[in-house]
Parts: structure tokens; C-alpha cells; sequence
């Protein structure tokens, strides 16, 4: 993995905005389409308001949320919420876990083959932004959580009981078939898994057992 360093937001979104436009249209050029799957939590946000100031082809790229939590999709912990707030009044193209029945099983497998219908199977997405937590997880990819031993299935329903909560997750098996992933991350907290993740240091940290088979994973890091 490789750690790009910012001492500033404005630089730290300047990279990541060209970075996209970049590889996107590397994407757009070869596929005629681009896959994405967002992080959720607070790091993002800027960034993907910043894309809506850019001129982009939104009806051409296809963007999952990459995990969600045990909320509606109009609740205030909604990843998919906050995803499509920051993108608005961008006319895009997300697909979210249905969360709205509360049966998560239910959800993960509409996923699931909302990813193969899109992506083929297995699903294989252009990019994959995911964060970096303060204990080490990444998506909803916990320490010592289930989901961390999936090898087949390509979403699950995750019992996180440290936040004594269920999360829903695209799993390794998906991340590691991407063309491309990078981490977004903001604040002192995360150095330490980031260092543990350029050191390949795999110790209690999920994040850094991310695996991409085509690309070096890239930290972008503001702090
Ligand atoms: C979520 C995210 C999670 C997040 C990290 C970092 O649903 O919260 O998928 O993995 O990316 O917890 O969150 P912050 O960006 O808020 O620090």
C-alpha cells in the first residue's frame, strides 16, 4: 500500500478530485462506463461534493455504497443518505442495500445481485473508496467480526458487537477483484493503522488485509 500525504484539505481534495477524472476516464475510455463503490462516514463527504463541481459523465458511471448500517435510507446514520445529499443536485447513479424492511438478510442479497447484474460475476468494480476506522476496520469490516472470514460471498450481514450494532459489507472477496482502491482518510487518529497498513503489518487491522490484485492500494492522507 502506498500513503500519499497532504498537509491540507485543498491539496488532499485537489488530488483526489484529478485522481478521478484520471482514472475515470481511463474507465469511460476502455469500458464505456465506470464502477464505483463509496465509503461511507464523514471523510468523504468533501470529496464527493467536490465532484459535483466538476464536468462528469454521471449517467455513465455506476456508484454502490459500499456498506451501510441498520437504518432506513432517510435516517441520519445513512451512509446512502449522506452519499446522496453530498452528490446532489448531480443527476447520479447509486445503488443502495434496501435497508427500509429491516431485514438485513433480505438486503445483503438484493445487493448482491444488484453487483452481478451491473458488474457480472464475480463483480468487478473499477474503484473502490473506503476508509479507515479508529480501531482499524475498513467498510464494515470490523476487528474480530465474521465478515472478515467470508471468502465466497460478496456481501453480508455483519454483527459488530463493539458498537453492539449489525452492519451490512462488501467483503474481501469483492474488494480484491477491483481494478483499483483508495483509502480516504482525514485527522490524526488513523496514522497509526496507516502505518501499520504501508508496513503490511495485518495484525488486528482490516484495513490493512485489503487486498487489490491489480492495482497498490493508495492512502490518501490528510492530517
Ligand atoms: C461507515 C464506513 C466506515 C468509515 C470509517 C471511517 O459506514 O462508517 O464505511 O468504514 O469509512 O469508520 O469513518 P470516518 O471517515 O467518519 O472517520
Amino acid at each position: 500500500m502506498k500513503e500519499l500525504r497532504f498537509d491540507s484539505q485543498e491539496k488532499w481534495l485537489e488530488a483526489l478530485v484529478e485522481k478521478w477524472q484520471e482514472w475515470g476516464s481511463a474507465c469511460l475510455g476502455a469500458r464505456g462506463t465506470f464502477s464505483v463503490a463509496l465509503s461511507g462516514g464523514s471523510s468523504p463527504q468533501a470529496f464527493y461534493e467536490a465532484l459535483t463541481k466538476i464536468d462528469w459523465t454521471w449517467d455513465a458511471t455506476e456508484m454502490f455504497v459500499g456498506d451501510e448500517r441498520r437504518v432506513p435510507p432517510d435516517h441520519p446514520d445513512s451512509n446512502y443518505k449522506m452519499m446522496w445529499e453530498a452528490f446532489h443536485p448531480k443527476r447520479i447513479k447509486l445503488h443502495r442495500w434496501k435497508t427500509e424492511d429491516n431485514d438485513l438478510q433480505a438486503a445483503s442479497l438484493d445487493f448482491s445481485k444488484q453487483l452481478t447484474s451491473v458488474l457480472g460475476n464475480p463483480p468487478r468494480f473499477d474503484l473502490i473508496l473506503l476508509g479507515i476506522g479508529n480501531d482499524g476496520h475498513t467498510a464494515s469490516l470490523f476487528p474480530e467480526t465474521a465478515a472478515l472470514n467470508e471468502t465466497d460471498s460478496f456481501t453480508v450481514v455483519n454483527q459488530v458487537p463493539q458498537l453492539s450494532t449489525t452492519r451490512l459489507t462488501l467483503t474481501y472477496p469483492v474488494i480484491e477483484k477491483a481494478r483499483a482502491v483508495w483509502f480516504l482518510s482525514k485527522g490524526e487518529g488513523k496514522q497509526p493503522w496507516i502505518d501499520k497498513m504501508t508496513a503490511g503489518d495485518t495484525d488486528s487491522c482490516p484495513a490493512a488485509q485489503v487486498i487489490c490484485q491489480e492495482s497498490e492500494p493508495l492512502i490518501f492522507n490528510w492530517n
